[in-house]
């Protein structure tokens, strides 16, 4: 880059995204942007969460907590260097040209930089007013391991070194299911758990709740539903948040959920019916209940998904169908073929849905044991849809 020119004018970075959390990559890029280019001004500009997109998105103010821990006090007592809430503040998602002309705007004649990494860098051109952005602002670009640049790459500035893969997902979701958690500073993680961000709160609370069996249960189906939902491109946090509260209030008394007030497409016409023959049912209506009143759980997917476990549902959406599974094949689950069943919900989880829906069925019928009437349609609809 002319040196010359940038020292003269001064250089501005912008370094957006969702920090949720901070982690490592995101360290290691901002510390190379600031040791090669020397900004006079390095904006951090944490982007807006819309309320409900994720599970319990952390705010713009733990984020800027968590920015502040991860890269510590020698980072961000630099001058210059800056926590924006810019996109914050718009209360929807501002597209990066937007913010790129906010930042012009302030610093019309410096030399703007918006810093990346390679990953976002393939699908520059597919941003709204793109070259809007390069006629602003030079793309300042760390290069991920095997990145290989196209012949139709945007110009970029590239940093010197390689920069890890991004994982704020994995991150979140290994905190939720209370596993190791890579590539993320101690203090942060120490953060996290204080405010019980990203469901770690909901996820100690369900520990105390449950006996010991039933919580590695509620883990194992967690585990599996993310695994699933990893490989059908939804989101693995809100099926391992569905997955660890399904049985939430499976060791509630059968007397006590019968008082306790409630609803769902189980009860409504089918109370009479199910109360006497199933009660035990009800720990699934109890349980989307309990999610909604204790864990502060809002996500309709999700409740649904606890609603409908033990019986399905026909038209259930695609979520409840995961957890319907995952609590079949969960990983103590030990019946000849649940290898096999496990590996099909990963590979073609209709079919394995479709197995797991049969199974059931046939499994209530060899027992001469009642089966809700949702389950009977459920099952009818799956054999006509042959
Ligand atoms: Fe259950
Ligand atoms: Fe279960």
């Amino acid at each position: 880059m002319e040196k010359n020119e940038s020292e003269k004018k001064g250089i501005v970075v912008i370094y957006g995204g969702s920090f949720d959390p901070p982690h490592e990559g995101h360290v290691a890029l901002a510390a190379a942007a600031i040791r090669q280019l020397r900004p006079e001004f390095f904006y951090f500009v944490p982007n807006f969460h819309a309320p409900f997109k994720e599970m319990r998105p952390a705010s713009f103010d733990d984020r800027a907590e968590m920015i502040r821990i991860a890269f510590g006090k020698r980072f961000m007592h630099r001058p210059g260097v800056e926590i924006n809430s810019y996109e914050n503040d718009m209360r929807e998602t501002v597209y990066t040209w937007k913010t790129v002309g906010h930042f012009r705007k302030i610093h019309p004649d410096k030399d703007l930089f918006f810093l990346m990494g390679s990953d976002c860098l393939r699908s520059f051109k597919r941003w709204q007013r793109w070259r809007y952005i390069l006629k602003n602002a030079r793309l300042l670009v760390g290069i991920r391991p095997g990145f290989n640049i196209g012949p139709n790459e945007a110009p970029f500035v590239p940093l010197d070194g390689i920069f890890p893969e991004a994982a704020s997902t994995e991150v979140r979701l290994n905190i939720i299911l209370d596993e190791k958690i890579n590539g993320v500073s101690p203090g942060v993680v120490r953060n996290i758990k204080k405010k019980g961000l990203y469901f770690s709160r909901e996820s100690q609370m369900l520990e105390k709740a449950l006996s010991p069996e039933r919580h590695a249960h509620c883990v194992n189906v967690a585990r599996i539903a993310a695994e699933i939902a990893g490989s059908r491109g939804m989101s693995k946090h809100r099926a391992a948040a569905a997955g660890l509260l399904h049985d939430c209030a499976r060791e509630i008394s059968v007397e006590k959920t019968k008082s306790m007030k409630l609803t769902g497409p189980i009860l409504g016409k089918y109370r009479g019916e199910t109360v006497l023959n199933a009660p035990k049912l009800l720990h699934a209506p109890a349980g989307a209940k309990t999610a909604r009143e204790k864990y502060g759980v809002r996500d309709p997917e999700i409740l649904e998904a606890i609603q409908l476990h033990p019986t399905g549902a026909p038209g259930m959406g695609e979520l409840a169908k995961l957890i319907y599974v995952a609590d079949y094949i969960s990983a103590e689950r030990k019946f000849d073929g649940v290898g096999a069943l496990r590996k099909l919900a990963l590979e073609n989880f209709p079919a394995a849905f479709k197995k797991v829906v049969e199974a059931k069925a046939a499994y209530r019928s060899g027992r001469n044991y009642w089966s809700h009437p949702l389950s009977l349609e459920l099952c009818r609809q799956i054999s006509e849809a042959e």
